[in-house]
């Protein structure tokens, strides 16, 4: 398979290039800023069959030329995963008053406005028939409302929403909105129930299709099980 993986320096995302590149498949991995030592390490490790391109899914010019990058190197993709997500340090301690309005527009710009960004840019370099998973987080119920981590929360009920609308938007390319568990992952770790190597394998059965998915249940942990909404 040839895929596209978003977020991949650390975390989940980087569990998932790892389990790609290990199984023998092609992985155009993106990064923000620098690639983690991690990360640049599997690429000289599978360089043949690895390729690293820049990715701030806040930078839709960035992300458009790394489109353009993926399209060149892999010609087309069978799935992409945005892993990429922001947990900003006051939203760990603060009520939704109490926030900074700052740091409420940049987890937007990460989790919500980024998902919109790489959806669009990347859909074209997906194959007919192919998926695109952005990662996105438990209890977007809009009735059943809690107080954690607030600006992260509304950032990522957006988020799960993307999903949707492009699959109303859009036939050739199946979108999913996907829960990974609560991982031990710098953002994780105070609530961690998995390792991100268990949420990356059910990631990885997700994309290679090992989990049977369809576009109908399009919200969805890395079991494939459906999530309430
Ligand atoms: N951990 C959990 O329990 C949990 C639960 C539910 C949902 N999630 C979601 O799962 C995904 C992966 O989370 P994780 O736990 O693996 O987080 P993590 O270890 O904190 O890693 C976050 C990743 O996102 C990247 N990133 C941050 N801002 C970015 C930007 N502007 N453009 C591109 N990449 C950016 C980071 O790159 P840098 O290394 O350059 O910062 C890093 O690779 C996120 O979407 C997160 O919201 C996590």
């Amino acid at each position: 398979m040839k895929v596209v993986i978003i977020g991949a320096s650390r975390g989940l995302g980087l569990e998932l290039t790892r389990k790609f590149l290990e199984e023998g498949h092609t992985v155009a991995a993106g990064f923000r800023n620098h690639p983690s030592h991690a990360l640049e390490e599997l690429s000289v490790q599978y360089s043949d069959k690895a390729m690293l391109f820049s990715s701030d899914v806040k930078n839709e010019e960035e992300i458009r030329k790394g489109a353009e990058r993926c399209a060149g190197f892999l010609q087309e993709a069978d799935a992409l995963c945005n892993a990429a997500g922001v947990l900003l340090p006051g939203d760990r301690v603060n009520l939704l008053h109490q926030s900074s309005v700052d740091e409420l527009r940049e987890t937007f710009e990460v989790n919500t406005i980024g998902a919109v960004i790489v959806a669009k840019n990347f859909y074209p370099v997906i194959k007919k028939g192919g998926k695109l998973l952005t990662v996105t987080s438990e209890g977007p119920a809009i009735k059943n409302c809690g107080t954690w981590v607030p600006c992260y929360a509304l950032s990522k009920t957006a988020a799960t929403k993307v999903s949707g609308i492009f699959n109303r938007s859009i036939e050739d390319v199946d979108f999913y909105s996907v829960h990974p568990g609560r991982m031990n992952t710098d953002m994780g770790r105070t609530t961690a129930q998995i390792e991100p190597q268990e949420a990356a394998e059910g990631f990885y059965r997700l994309m290679t299709g090992e989990t049977p998915m369809s576009r109908d249940e399009w919200y969805i942990n890395y079991k494939g099980e459906p999530m309430d909404a």
